[in-house]
């Protein structure tokens, strides 16, 4: 059966994301890895991998279940993860909220069949892939994002390497 690559995720709107992609320029020397596209930056909450038609109704379902309210992300932590070789912008607080909402949809999306996530979430925003070394820890003006929506995005890869599709938007 026919599958889509989905997940659900903190959907920046256009010019959050370019301040994102300011941020993270400022960041990270352009040679040291491989940065995000401004239009792809985007903050995942629960991945599923390949999903088939019945199993996207099922999951659509379980996000229109969603109680959790609006919070207010502060983006103020610079970070990297060795292995996976990525850089990353985060929260030193995770808001309830968002807690909840991460497992609000991880229990629908458990229920629909996919796995439960093994370790606690972490709320983490890739601004570069391939970054060979650490990049240190420059500081940076903390971004405030208010958010009030999130959504299914699909993974397609074109011509230009791998590219996000925000599907459906639910409000919180
Ligand atoms: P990453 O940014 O940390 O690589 C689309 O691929 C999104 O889903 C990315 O944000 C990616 O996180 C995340 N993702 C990809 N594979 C994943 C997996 N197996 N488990 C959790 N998240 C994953």
């Amino acid at each position: 059966m026919a599958t889509q690559r989905l997940f659900f995720a903190l959907w920046p709107d256009p010019e959050l994301q370019q301040r994102l992609a300011r941020v993270a320029a400022a960041l990270l020397p352009a040679e040291l890895g491989r940065r995000v596209r401004a239009e792809n930056l985007h903050c995942t909450l629960v991945f599923l991998g390949g999903v088939d038609a019945d199993q996207r109704l099922c999951v659509e379902a379980a996000a229109g279940e969603v109680r959790a309210r609006a919070f207010n992300l502060q983006l103020d932590r610079f970070g990297y993860f060795r292995r996976p070789q990525v850089a990353w912008l985060g929260s030193t607080v995770t808001p309830t909220e968002l807690i909840r909402l991460v497992a609000d949809l991880g229990g629908g999306c458990n229920a629909c069949g996919f796995p439960p996530e093994r370790s606690p979430y972490e709320v983490h925003l890739t601004i570069a892939r391939k970054v060979r070394r650490d990049p240190g820890r420059p500081p940076f003006m903390a971004i405030d994002w208010p958010v009030d929506r999130f959504a299914l995005v699909e993974s397609l890869n074109d011509e230009n390497g791998v590219h996000y599709r925000p599907l459906r938007f639910w409000t919180l």
